[in-house]
């Protein structure tokens, strides 16, 4: 078991330690990512639909694709497409996201999709559902995922959809992509300090998560990761819905882990920092190592590389995050491999 684990206590663990090569793995799949734009041919609006950790995955594929690219971009829950369908016509590209390739939701839509739609899966699984039933195909390169909370597929998933982002108009995104397994490597490293700092939070009974655009996803995702592995009631929101609901929940001590990457985001949600401090909360700041404005604001401190810019931050972000979660749980006596409840792959509606 532990020669499995490669040394380490769980296969989260582990397999958070290996998203710098999963990342890179990805990568190399640039000529398939060129074939299948070049197969797709136009695409005047895209529909992602996905459940889960895929589903904030293709939440950073909306800012992308609009963002960068101008294309209009619907996201959807795979166990919602049937009552909310987007608008499919030949001329859209409708990608479902699945490590599994077997949620049955997302087959569901897929297959409601096929008739309407270009349909391209982006799966993890060789040769599951997903990949025999979509018109069009990808691979995320991040091995067998064995830990029922996503880690390395949810990177592995951002990956794949840059690459579609640079291979459909935004090639400058792939030498910074190159990068990313290093800023990774390098946010690992502080795993000894992240340690301490789920030491002195694991017995809280909320934490909220807050970013705006690209680090808007990481915030739900974050909190998805503390939910599911230790048991914590973990909430995401877009830093400037706060005072629309939550701000009322915020009291003495409540962590709140500001995620602020240099970029035009970063001074509003400076703002949003002050109000939950101004408030009691308890703020842990995610930014650049040299951001001395929210160091100054927050009790406690993540520092990623300057280099990660919020465009790029989903994919470096994340992985302190995701280490958080996984110490609180250790620190709970929890098995973060196998949440109660959960499953890794979700074959029923
Ligand atoms: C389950 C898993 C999650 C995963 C979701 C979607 O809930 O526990 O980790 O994100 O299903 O799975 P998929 O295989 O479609 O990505």
């Amino acid at each position: 078991d532990m020669a499995e684990k490669g040394g380490y206590d769980h296969f989260m663990l582990k397999e958070i330690h290996e998203e710098p090569s999963a990342v890179r793995d990805t990568l190399t799949e640039w000529d398939e990512v060129l074939g299948v734009v070049e197969e797709i041919g136009e695409v005047e609006r895209i529909c992602f639909v996905a459940c889960g950790t895929s589903y904030h995955a293709s939440l950073v594929g909306k800012y992308l694709f609009e963002g960068l690219l101008g294309i209009p971009t619907d996201v959807i829950l795979a166990s919602e497409f049937r009552y909310s369908a987007g608008a499919l016509n030949d001329r859209t590209l409708a990608i479902f996201i699945s490590q599994s390739g077997e949620t049955a939701d997302t087959l569901n839509a897929l297959r409601a999709a096929n008739s309407r739609a270009k349909t391209l899966a982006i799966v993890n699984v060789l040769g599951s559902s997903a990949t025999r039933e979509a018109q069009h195909v990808l691979y995320t390169r991040a091995g067998p995922e064995i830990g029922v909370a996503a880690t390395k597929t949810y990177v592995s998933q951002l990956t794949v959809i840059y690459m579609l982002v640079a291979a459909m108009g935004a090639p400058e995104l792939m030498d910074r992509l190159g990068r990313v397994p290093e800023f990774m490597e390098r946010a690992l490293k502080d795993e000894d300090g992240i340690r301490e700092l789920a030491a002195t939070c694991s017995d809280v009974s909320d934490f909220f998560f807050i970013g705006r655009g690209f680090a808007y996803p990481t915030a739900l995702e974050g909190a998805l990761k503390l939910k599911e592995i230790t048991y914590i009631h973990g909430e995401g929101y877009a830093a400037g819905e706060l005072k629309h609901g939550p701000l009322a929940l915020i009291d003495n001590g409540v962590p709140v882990v500001a995620i602020s990457p240099p970029g035009p985001c970063h001074d509003k949600t400076l703002s949003n920092v002050e109000e939950v401090r101004a408030r009691g909360a308890r703020v842990i700041g995610v930014g650049s190592i040299s951001d001395e404005s929210l160091r100054k604001e927050a009790d406690d401190f993540i520092g990623l590389d300057p280099e990660v810019d919020d465009v790029i931050s989903p994919l470096v972000y994340i992985v302190p995050l995701q280490l958080l979660s996984y110490h609180v749980s250790v620190e709970r006596g929890l098995d973060p491999d196998k949440p109660k409840n959960l499953a890794k792959c979700v074959t029923v509606e």
